[in-house]
């Protein structure tokens, strides 16, 4: 099999500019070829001389997760932004986990406190339905520190090519701005309630 680009049905973004959102989906759709290729060559490798070839499958193995989740946590990311901005529903399943977690701070104003952290990598919010609550964790790497199991109910991208075409470093926040300003909540309660 073969994983294909998805096509996102973006609407104008405020704050995100159309080149930008460009060429973030041209290096989403690298995650998606070299996904595809990895699982090419593992298979050309181990067909052509599987044991003069293992260091380099082992290698090829060990990046897939690498290829994997830089592909998934884009579906994740650009999905967000499809239909529109919406607000929380107020009362629902969600907002209610979202209050015994996070209380008063609320998870917009947790997540831009997580989003604070120095360097590059994801916000990301997983729901937990076996212990019935949510989880803000900032992951460098994306192959790296996910919490194993766990549905991913929002990702909140922190490279610096998700908005160095608009903003300078230094101008983090305004991009953070922009990224709620777009953002759908109503594809984050969908995840949500399906984690459930
Ligand atoms: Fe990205």
């Amino acid at each position: 099999m073969t994983y294909t680009a998805k096509t996102f049905n973006l609407p104008a973004l405020q704050g995100i500019s159309d080149k930008q959102v460009k060429v973030h989906l041209a290096l989403y759709e690298g995650y998606v070829k070299h996904t595809n290729l990895i699982m090419e060559k593992i298979n050309a490798l181990k067909a052509s001389d599987a044991e003069g070839n293992a260091y380099l499958i082992a290698e090829l193995r060990r990046r897939f997760g690498f290829e994997f989740d830089g592909m998934r946590m884009h579906e994740y990311y650009f999905s967000q932004f499809e239909g529109g901005q919406t607000s929380l529903t107020a009362g629902s399943a969600f907002e209610q986990a979202i209050s015994r977690k996070y209380e008063d701070q609320g998870l917009e104003a947790h997540i831009r406190e997580v989003a604070g952290t120095r360097g590059i990598g994801w916000v990301v919010v997983y729901a937990d339905p076996s212990a019935d609550t949510l989880h803000t964790v900032f992951v460098n790497d994306h192959e790296l520190g996910q919490l194993a199991g766990l549905p991913i109910i929002l990702a909140l991208d922190l490279w610096e090519h998700a908005y160095m075409v608009d903003y300078v470093p230094a101008e983090k926040k305004n991009y953070i701005d922009a990224f709620f300003a777009n953002l759908n909540w109503s594809v984050i309660e969908k995840r949500f309630d399906e984690a459930k």
